[in-house]
């Protein structure tokens, strides 16, 4: 059985001490593609060097909403950046993660919206999908996915438990990728939000190393913990663990157009 995660964050610290280890160790335990996002400019470059190193390991490119650098120059410059790496790397396969995020920053909720418009921009020009982060900002989410044209289907990264968020997503032909949070406890409504995914638009990720799944609760995450997702998916759904793998590896291929 082979798995993809499609959204980890291998360049952060808490991987600074064995990386390469446990880039290794996710991929001889069958985790054999995974993505390890972007969500600043200067991730974004960590991430294609990872990425680079590794066959199996692909990257993306964004602004986090909470990642926005100050100064209006400062940030066109770094859209600029941004548009250029993504052009210029084979492995950059979405712009993201993008998106607004008003649990961290109530403040700038309209320069959050530009900044995110701004990459759907550079997305639709590279003809690339997008990966949308969202925190406590389902309607204006919403807004923006409704009144936007997509040249590719995009996906909602640890996507909120929330069935009108979903449906705007589904009515795109948006991907839905699940993370941790549909394996806890206290999240009472996960088996009716997967249940209105179809299969063929279902992503698992981890978000490592944040947000370990159960049974790993509070340790650090890492790609290996993506199986847990996907038994609890495949538990939802009633179809076998391998069944599921399958069909969120070919899933995540066909959005990510990965041969
Ligand atoms: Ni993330």
């Amino acid at each position: 059985m082979e798995l993809f995660d499609s959204h980890a964050h291998y360049d952060d610290e808490k991987f600074n001490e064995d990386r390469d280890y446990i880039i290794e160790e996710v991929y001889k335990s069958g985790v054999t593609k995974f993505v390890s996002a972007g969500y600043s400019l200067e991730s974004s470059k960590k991430g294609i060097e990872i990425s680079n190193k590794y066959d199996y390991v692909y990257t993306t490119c964004g602004i986090s909403p909470n990642d926005i650098p100050d100064g209006k120059d400062k940030i066109t410059q770094e859209l600029i950046q941004i548009e250029k790496l993504a052009k210029e790397n084979a492995k950059v396969l979405a712009i993201g993660e993008i998106g607004l995020d008003y649990y961290w920053n109530k403040d700038n909720k309209d320069l959050q919206k530009y900044v995110f418009l701004e990459q759907i921009k550079i997305a639709n020009k590279l003809n690339l999908p997008i990966m949308i982060h969202t925190r406590d900002a389902i309607m204006d989410t919403i807004e923006i996915i409704k009144n936007t044209e997509f040249v590719k289907p995009g996906i909602f990264h640890c996507c909120p438990l929330n069935k009108e968020l979903i449906q705007a997503g589904l009515n795109k032909d948006f991907y839905i990728s699940f993370a941790g949070p549909v394996t806890f406890k206290n999240s009472k409504n996960a088996k009716e939000i997967v249940s209105m995914v179809p299969l063929e638009k279902i992503l698992i990720e981890t978000d490592s190393p944040y947000l370990s799944p159960e049974p790993n609760r509070g340790k650090r995450n890492d790609s290996r913990n993506v199986l847990f997702i996907a038994k609890k998916i495949a538990e939802f759904k009633n179809i076998t663990v391998e069944e599921i793998a399958k069909i969120t590896y070919e899933n995540a291929k066909h959005v990510f157009n990965i041969k």
